[in-house]
């Protein structure tokens, strides 16, 4: 019981925090990949809007892992996002994308 009265706010929490994917996005994705998903990043990328949710997650970890060859200041950025969020907010964000 004494472990639920821990873990019940943590979860309210997180749930709270997944549900600032729109903020995350306009902060720290916006400036190269455009509020509405539409723009090609430093001359380079595909636009993102209507990509699934799995395929933006898949995306992002591979580029921030090197994985897959990305261009750096792209694996900066995915990286970032990573190492700063969680997944259920990373997920919130592919979410969020997925519906521009
Ligand atoms: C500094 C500019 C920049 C920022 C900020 C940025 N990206 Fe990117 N992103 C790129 C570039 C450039 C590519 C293309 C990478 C490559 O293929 O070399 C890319 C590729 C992608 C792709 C795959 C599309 C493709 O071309 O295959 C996804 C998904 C993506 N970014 C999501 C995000 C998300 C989510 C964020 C916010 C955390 C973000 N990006 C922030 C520059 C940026």
């Amino acid at each position: 019981m004494k472990k639920m009265k821990i873990l019940l706010p943590l979860l309210a929490t997180s749930f709270l925090c997944a549900a600032s994917g729109k903020s995350i996005y306009d902060k720290t994705c916006a400036g190269c990949h455009g509020y509405q998903a539409e723009k090609i990043a430093a001359e380079h990328s595909k636009a993102i809007k209507g990509m699934s949710v799995e395929k933006i997650i898949s995306d992002v970890e591979q580029f921030a892992s090197g994985e897959k060859k990305a261009m750096p200041i792209a694996k900066i950025y995915k990286k970032n996002l990573l190492d700063r969020y969680s997944k259920e907010e990373i997920r919130s964000v592919a979410e969020y994308i997925s519906t521009l």
